[in-house]
């Protein structure tokens, strides 16, 4: 199994994405790191200790992270998410899962460095640790054997401007430093949109227990205008994608191009600004998610779900 550092601002999808990560056997949760994002980094820290809990893995470390983006203003979402950064009914954490003394950004360096280039690093928050371990680090991309990101509307529309969306637009300088600079695998709203656990599979996911009626929420957490708006019938789990390529990488189709994050202006703020063309003559520097197959997603996602619910 491969060693996993997520990065993450739960957040109703995170959650799913972290119930994946800690549920497959492919997968060694070495930590979380918070951020940020959904809701200010105190609440996401909460969720994310929370989470492990609901599942009996306080053996997993938590570390804190940034509480605001590099240069622009903090901007969160409980709009979408709920109050506090997440939906459901999780009692608050414990002393079992105190958030370790080092920050995220060290905490992300010192695991990298252990790890000696096996690590992969999954963010599925705004950029903000990332970036500050790169400056601590600059030979991070090297240190790592995968950087995933949730983030970034490479051939679509955003979710939070026209260009952009939410992970990219809320600290479009971090997004930018590790688009520009770490060679990531980049996950995009173009195929994370329509990844989805269909309503007649989240019936049979639902217990009568706080982790079952919470799971519920967050598969559903769309409201129908939102549902409306995107054309789709069931609520995107946007961040489950990126765990879900880590344990099957037949779910996504992948390509490497020139890529780059407009950072300065109203309009191009966090927008992912993928050289399709080849116009900019540069080299890849990236590579991007341009096609899933839903159906792999689902079964690996209602599948693994299934077997939290079971333990
Ligand atoms: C991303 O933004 C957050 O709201 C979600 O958790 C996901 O990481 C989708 O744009
Ligand atoms: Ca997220």
């Amino acid at each position: 199994s491969r060693p996993v550092l997520i990065d993450t601002d739960p957040g109703c999808d995170d959650a799913v994405a972290l119930l994946l990560a800690l549920e497959h056997a492919a997968c060694e949760v070495v930590g979380l790191t918070t951020v940020h994002g959904n809701a200010p980094v105190d609440d996401t820290t909460r969720n994310a200790r929370a989470i492990l809990e609901a599942v009996d893995r306080t053996d997993v470390p938590v570390s804190r992270g940034a509480d605001r983006p590099l240069l622009v203003d903090l901007e969160t979402s409980e709009h979408v998410h709920g109050e506090g950064g997440i939906r459901g009914e999780l009692p608050g954490p414990s002393s079992a899962t105190e958030p370790v003394d080092v920050n995220a950004a060290q905490f992300i360096v010192e695991q990298a460095r252990a790890h000696d280039g096996d690590l992969t690093l999954a963010p599925i928050g705004p950029l903000t640790n990332v970036a500050l371990a790169h400056a601590m680090e600059p030979d991070l991309p090297d240190l790592l054997d995968e950087l995933v990101v949730m983030g970034g509307a490479a051939f679509a529309s955003g979710n939070v401007t026209p260009l952009a969306e939410a992970n990219f637009h809320t600290d479009p300088h971090a997004a930018r430093r590790v688009v520009r600079d770490c060679r990531p695998t980049v996950v995009g709203l173009d195929v994370t949109t329509r990844a989805a656990v269909p309503p007649e599979r989240v019936e049979g996911l639902s217990r009568d227990t706080a982790l079952g009626r919470s799971l519920h929420e967050w598969l559903t957490y769309y409201d129908g205008e939102r549902l409306e708006r995107y054309g789709i019938d069931a609520a995107a789990i946007h961040d489950a994608v990126v765990v879900a390529w880590l344990v099957d990488e037949g779910v996504l189709e992948t390509r490497s191009y020139p890529m780059d994050v407009g950072a300065d202006g109203d309009l191009a703020r966090g927008a992912l600004v993928v050289d399709e063309n080849g116009v900019t003559g540069e080299e890849a520097n990236g590579t991007v998610a341009v096609d899933a197959d839903y159906e792999r997603y689902r079964e690996l996602v209602a599948g693994s779900l299934e077997g939290v619910l079971e333990r």
